[in-house]
């Protein structure tokens, strides 16, 4: 049940702390150490201020839009999160449900609680069908990563959404002091039999990062070239801050790039992404479409991002407050408001479609 007094994504903030319990709370809202990235992401958004223009010819008007070939009502994705199950028992399932309702492509988690399969069948089901896009982190064995990827591209995932900003996780203090494990039973379904990562947190004792199996393992540009041999599907490399490595991307063949610091819980320090994004798209030069996450609240936020060059936004956190609060209604809701939001925020810009969102639509004072 939606309550009535939730009027923009924020709102299902405090509904979806009540129904969660402290450590997973603090899994869900967290950011690394410090949480100045955290605040950052929001900080870059609420600093910018709209250029609207008024009279503008608005008929038919529409926010559709085509990305890495495939058409989209929106330019609105779900980020990936690890572990749906944390925030409501109907997991993964509820959120896909949701979110093809919506007509939002979901980026199913490497983490998923749910089988991969079983998402792709759900949103198969929507008609017509919503595209899935499969974020995978490379695994040490090489073997179980090229099986993982032909199970995506065999049950229709569209994309695969390369991870690159996490070779090691970041200080995870609010996770910590707030005493979170992953419960079991929500395990990454999807990695069952694989070697599994050695641990790494800095604990005295343990050994220090270099030399550790884990940065031994970790992937560089020339598994780019590797996992492009093993696959059909467009990649799009996730968790990109600085202009070279865009520039590399395009240079690689990658499809795209999300403009991304894992909603500030891996790295803390580094910029808002929206603060990154316009020196990305001043490198790239339009020669791969850039998408970008971190703090995505409101539609305002979408036009923004789009605004500084953009093609589309995933949002993260909100998706599992919705899906906290009220299960799979709360997700559309989510997707919803943020519509609604983006279509004001255009037609009050004067923008009848996502090409008439540029520069020129924020205020330079
Ligand atoms: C994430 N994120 C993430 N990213 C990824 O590539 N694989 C993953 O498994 C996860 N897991 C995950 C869990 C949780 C609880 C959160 C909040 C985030 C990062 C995610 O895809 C995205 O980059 C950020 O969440 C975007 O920021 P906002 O919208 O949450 O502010």
């Amino acid at each position: 049940q939606i309550p009535p007094s939730v009027a923009a994504v924020a709102d299902y903030e405090p509904l979806a702390r009540e129904r969660m319990s402290a450590p997973a709370w603090a899994w869900l809202q967290g950011g690394a150490a410090d949480e100045i990235t955290l605040r950052e992401n929001r900080a870059a958004f609420e600093r910018l201020r709209l250029a609207p223009r008024v009279l503008a010819e608005l008929a038919g008007g529409h926010t559709r839009l085509t990305l890495l070939g495939q058409a989209l009502d929106h330019p609105l994705l779900v980020a990936p999160m690890a572990s749906h199950g944390l925030a409501h028992p109907d997991g993964e399932l509820a959120t896909v449900l949701a979110a093809a309702a919506m007509r939002t492509p979901v980026v199913v988690s490497t983490q998923a609680g749910t089988p991969l399969e079983t998402l792709a069948q759900a949103a198969g089901d929507a008609a017509p069908p919503v595209p899935l896009w499969f974020q995978l982190y490379l695994q040490p064995d090489r073997g179980f990563t090229r099986a993982l990827v032909q199970r995506a591209e065999a049950a229709g995932y569209r994309a695969l959404v390369l991870t690159v900003d996490a070779p090691v996780s970041g200080a995870r203090n609010t996770e910590q002091r707030a005493g979170f494990v992953p419960p079991p039973g929500l395990g990454a379904v999807n990695l069952q039999g694989a070697r599994p990562l050695p641990p790494h947190t800095a604990r005295p004792g343990q050994p220090p990062l270099f030399g550790s199996p884990l940065l031994d393992a970790a992937p560089t540009w020339r598994d780019i070239a590797w996992l492009r041999e093993q696959t059909v599907l467009p990649i799009v490399l996730k968790g990109v801050l600085a202009p070279a490595d865009a520039v590399r991307a395009a240079d690689e063949g990658l499809a795209g790039v999300i403009v991304s610091n894992h909603g500030g819980r891996v790295l803390d320090t580094v910029p808002a992404t929206l603060d990154a994004l316009p020196a990305i798209a001043q490198a790239v030069q339009g020669r791969l479409p850039l998408l970008l996450d971190g703090g995505v609240r409101r539609g305002t936020d979408v036009f923004k991002a789009l605004a500084l060059g953009a093609s589309a936004v995933l949002v993260g956190r909100p998706v599992l407050h919705g899906l906290a609060a009220a299960g799979a209604p709360g997700v559309a809701h989510v997707l919803h408001l943020l519509r609604t939001e983006l279509e004001m925020a255009m037609a009050l810009c004067g923008c009848r479609t996502l090409a008439d969102i540029d520069a020129s639509r924020l205020w330079r004072g």
